[in-house]
């Protein structure tokens, strides 16, 4: 049987902005990674991923604060953990984070192998500069990155070799599970590939043992990840396989941001308006019934009232939405039915009307 990597039972975390008010970012989430596997997060922005990343941790400064709930990182639990200990025992070697944007915040004057020292430094104090430089030589060339880049500095790099770069510092200590926060978003196509083809080979090899990818992007995470939570809010309204989630999504916010990328015309950001118009809810004050409630297309008056839990409907699957899966299932039927047939009489139809660029 394969071992369960990270287990997260109802971690809840919330900003307390300057003016004490509460953020409340991630609610009760719950999740699990087995070895060797990955779990891709999607979402659009605000709705907790980051959040969510950063107190997976277990190593919370203010404005985060620690609510409740679990985090056990290979058996061992970190929630409630003193931070010093989090720091000395957990950060780099049980858990690492990419954060969004991170190969940009590279100090510009320090050479690449600086960052290297630094972190294996930090772990432990008194290991030799001459074998840390060594060993960083020896991890690069396992990793297929060129040994000239440990003595540059982040500006003389590309923005596809920076992140590889940081994805390699980030995990030198070898961490169980490594976050890696919108790692492709900011980068070509073809470094985008390099980037994610660099992080799987990196659990192949066995330097981590378990990865969490977020985006924006549900159907990139096609390619990349085992299974995909998608997070509305801050929850969680849906999981599944990559491919379900992509194929067969259930929530009706899922098949939104599915929908939202896959429509054809240029300028899918404009899209995403025909597929689910609105905004998120204000995090300081959540609905008090179903969060996407009042951007739902199917929602029904109960859906404003009631917070529904998370449901398992099929092996491996949960969503939370008041329809039962037949429910959402038939309507998906038959919009695609409906959207099938505008597709094929554009003139007669009165079928989804799809605003272009600039509308
Ligand atoms: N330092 C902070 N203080 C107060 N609220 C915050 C803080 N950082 C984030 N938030 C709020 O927490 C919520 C979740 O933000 P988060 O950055 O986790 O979202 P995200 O899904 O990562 O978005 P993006 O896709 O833009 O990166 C948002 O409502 C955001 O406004
Ligand atoms: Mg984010």
């Amino acid at each position: 049987m394969s071992k369960t990597m990270l287990e997260v039972n109802g971690l809840t975390t919330k900003y307390i902005t300057r003016f004490h008010e509460d953020v409340y970012a991630v609610d009760h989430v719950s999740l699990k990674i087995e070895q060797g596997k990955s779990l891709g997060i999607a979402g659009e922005s605000g709705c907790g991923k980051s959040t969510l990343a950063l107190s997976l941790m277990g190593y919370y400064f203010p404005p985060l604060h620690y609510t409740s709930g679990d985090i056990i990182i290979d058996g061992k639990n970190i929630s409630g953990m003193d931070p010093d200990e989090v720091r000395r025992n957990v950060l780099g070697t049980e858990i690492a984070y990419i954060p969004q944007a991170a190969m940009n915040a590279l100090n510009p004057t320090r050479k690449i192998y600086k960052f290297i020292e630094d972190v294996i430094l930090a772990h432990n104090p008194k290991a030799n500069k001459k074998d840390i430089y060594e060993m960083a030589r020896h991890r690069f060339s396992e990793l297929n990155l060129p040994l000239e880049a440990l003595d540059k500095h982040a500006v003389e790099l590309s923005g596809g070799m920076k992140q590889r770069v940081v994805i390699a510092i980030s995990t030198i200590l070898k961490p169980k599970v490594l976050i890696a926060d919108e790692p492709s978003s900011a980068l070509d196509v073809t470094s985008q590939k390099v980037v994610i083809k660099m992080l799987r080979d990196m659990m192949d090899k066995g330097f981590i043992q378990a990865m969490i990818f977020i985006t924006h992007e549900l159907p990139l995470l096609y390619n990349v990840t085992d299974d995909i939570m998608v997070m509305y809010a801050g929850q969680i309204v849906e999981r599944g396989s990559a491919k379900e989630m992509v194929f067969d999504p259930v929530h009706p916010y899922s098949r939104g941001l599915m929908r939202s990328i896959l429509v054809p015309e240029e300028g899918t950001r404009d899209a995403k308006l025909i597929a689910i118009p609105g905004t998120p809810p204000n995090l300081k004050r959540p609905p008090q019934g179903c969060r996407f409630a009042e951007r739902c297309r199917y929602a029904q008056p109960a859906c404003r009232y009631n917070q529904m839990p998370i449901l398992d409907f099929d092996q491996g699957r949960s969503y939370r939405c008041g329809l039962s899966v037949d429910e959402l299932r038939e309507i998906y039927r038959k919009e695609d039915e409906a959207d099938a047939q505008a597709v094929a009489n554009p003139v007669e139809s009165d079928g989804p009307v799809r605003l272009t660029k600039g509308v």
